[in-house]
């Protein structure tokens, strides 16, 4: 979604915003702009399309001057056009601003304004604000700011300049995130961390109704009320390889490939095998409220729902607790039941995802506990949930998620096994969890190493417009996250299905050009899924399977096969979801998708 990036310092604006913008485009974006401060004057340029046609206006216009603001756009009013690519600009071009979210009662404001003589150039919501900025600026822009502010409904993360206040950044927040990087005397402001990792590490988040007044001398934050705030400086862990391609031609390829060591960096230091327990840093300081929870309700939106779905399954299965798992964007709508014995987890990459925002301020409202799954740290979800565990596996840039999912999944396990250790949970059983969670890097390895196969699998399917996954049990959220991948990348047609459910409707969908990804492992469901995949050979349904090494039968009624090593059940979608990644990447790439910029979809979802 939208990306904002902002330069106040002592170099030269326009290559600092330039590059910035450059590591949001992962974010999905369809136009780019940027405007750069000099003295008294602020030059604007703006374009449709990649940043290449950014930069070849700005090869041909000298954009001077060392404070300036930029932004991706990915449009929700209006058309991808020039006019309505940020930044935005008043009657009087003295004020320039870019946004990130939605200003609800827009319609409203901007017939007052026209009323009052001003004239709109674009469709957005946002060009409103800077027109109200424009009424009530008297000089001073953050008080302009802050009156403005006061009579937007809505959502938004605010970067503002003005040419009669100059070497100043007026920055402002309400539920889309927005942070401040400082390096010395000089400031970045981005929309995403991983924008600015290259040029500092330490950061300062902006919260809901905060106003920051960036200036050479420093910054001050205030509330709409003008009232000073002490803000805290936080530390990123990430490091500049973390968001690179490292010699891949896709992040999304680079970050499937790094997941043996970010499943790594997800159990380091939280399994102590010789007890056969999991430390989890995060809760240790409400363990004794957990011990009276009796039900837990997951809540996430995307991939991060069906990660919530294996959860499901491992929560009850070997910690007692009966788990509900709901779309956060339902969810948020309901009047769920909710009592102080239930705890709501949220599970997101981003930490910013707006239905799962809004679901969690919901339940926080209704003073029931609320627990975290978050990789972006000091993003609003981790901040404002009661406890949490963070995944620790740096910037995920592809737009389709992978390494964190598989994150997700890790991390549920450790959750499992922390409240199963204190419930029903046997110390060998524990023990057991703790040492096949260790295998997972070699044999995320060893599966890895297949890459070639399922490129050239890739090839053979690639014919096809149509897929099936199935898959039973732990495996079923994994035919739902295997079809959304196809989706997201290939942009095939594919239904992810409960294998058991499949022949009380699809099943009519089957024929020789209706293929089927047969998720079949020997586990406690394997002869069942093997009568499942049986009634689609019997109709000439062509069968992919990802089945257990060693599995001869299974090539019985497959054409093809991916063999996975052999683990505990509840652990196999770990595994087993990295072939149906990189298939859909293979089959995207060698369909010609530009698969890091999926179409139309955007990696933090900040609107509703
Ligand atoms: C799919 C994907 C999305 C996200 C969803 C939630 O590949 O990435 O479905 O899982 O938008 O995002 P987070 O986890 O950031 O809340």
């Amino acid at each position: 979604m939208c990306g904002i990036i902002g330069y106040l310092g002592k170099q030269e604006a326009e290559p600092i915003i330039l590059e910035g913008l450059k590591r949001l485009e992962y974010r999905g974006y369809d136009s780019s702009g940027l405007s750069v401060g000099d003295k008294n004057k602020i030059t604007m340029l703006k374009s449709v399309g990649p940043i290449e046609n950014l930069e070849k206006l700005i090869a041909t216009n000298a954009l001077v001057g060392n404070w300036g603001i930029g932004h991706t756009r990915w449009a929700t009013h209006g058309a991808v056009t020039q006019e309505n690519a940020h930044p935005h600009t008043d009657c009087q071009k003295n004020i320039f601003l870019v946004h990130n979210g939605i200003i609800e009662n827009y319609q409203q404001l901007k017939e007052q304004l026209i009323k009052e003589g001003h004239r709109f150039v674009s469709e957005t919501d946002t060009e409103v604000i800077v027109h109200l900025i424009e009424k009530f600026f008297q000089g001073n822009l953050e008080k302009a700011v802050i009156q403005a502010l006061k009579l937007i409904k809505g959502t938004y993360a605010l970067v503002v300049i003005s040419r009669d206040d100059p070497e100043k950044i007026v920055v402002a927040k309400k539920s889309s995130p927005v942070l401040i990087g400082l390096n010395g005397n000089e400031y970045i402001i981005a929309s995403d961390p991983s924008a600015i990792v290259s040029y500092t590490k330490k950061i300062i988040y902006l919260d809901d109704d905060d106003v920051a007044v960036v200036t050479k001398n420093g910054i001050q934050f205030t509330n709409l009320n003008y009232e000073i705030l002490t803000k805290k400086t936080q530390t990123l862990e990430w490091n500049l390889n973390e968001a690179q391609k490292g010699g891949y031609p896709h992040f999304m390829l680079k970050e499937i490939m790094e997941q043996p060591q970010s499943i790594k960096n997800s159990l380091a230091g939280r399994v102590i095998e010789k007890d056969g327990i999991v430390k989890l840093g995060g809760l240790e300081n409400i363990k004794a409220r957990l011990q009276e929870i009796k039900r837990l309700i997951i809540v996430a939106c995307g991939s991060s729902y069906f990660a919530g779905l294996v959860g499901e399954y491992l929560l009850e299965e070997y910690a007692g607790i009966p788990t509900k798992v709901e779309y956060a964007s339902e969810f948020r709508y309901r009047q769920p039941v909710l009592d102080k014995e239930t705890a709501v987890l949220f599970i997101s990459q981003s930490g910013e995802t707006a239905d799962t925002l809004a679901a969690l301020r919901e339940v926080k409202r209704r003073g029931v506990l609320t627990l975290g799954i978050v990789n972006v740290v000091g993003s609003s979800i981790s901040r404002e949930t009661d406890a949490g565990i963070y995944n620790h596996i740096g910037p995920e840039i592809g737009v389709a998620t992978t390494k964190a999912f598989t994150s997700q999944l890790v991390i549920l396990v450790l959750i499992t096994l922390f409240f199963g250790r204190e419930r029903q949970m046997s110390f060998s059983l524990g023990q057991a969890f703790c040492q096949e969670l260790y295998s997972l890097p070699a044999l995320a390895e060893k599966i890895l190493a297949q890459r070639e196969n399922i490129e050239n699998l890739a090839q053979k399917y690639k014919k096809y417009h149509n897929f099936l996954y199935l898959g039973r049990k732990y495996n079923y959220p994994l035919a739902l996250e295997g079809a959304l991948k196809l989706k997201e990348i290939a942009y095939l047609h594919a239904e992810g299905y409960s294998a058991g459910e499949m022949k009380h409707g699809p099943i009519a969908l089957i024929d020789k050009n209706f293929p089927t990804v047969g998720i079949v492992f020997q586990d406690s469901v394997y002869k069942k899924t093997i009568s499942n995949l049986e009634e689609i050979k019997t109709r000439q349904g062509p069968i992919l399977a990802l089945a257990t090494e060693g599995d001869e039968e299974i090539k019985k009624i497959t054409h093809d096969v991916i063999y996975l090593p052999k683990i505990k059940e509840p652990l196999m979608p770990i595994l087993a979801i990295i072939p149906l990644q990189l298939l859909a990447y293979y089959l995207g790439v060698s369909l010609g998708y530009d698969v890091d910029k999926p179409r139309n979809l955007a990696k933090s979802v900040t609107v509703e």
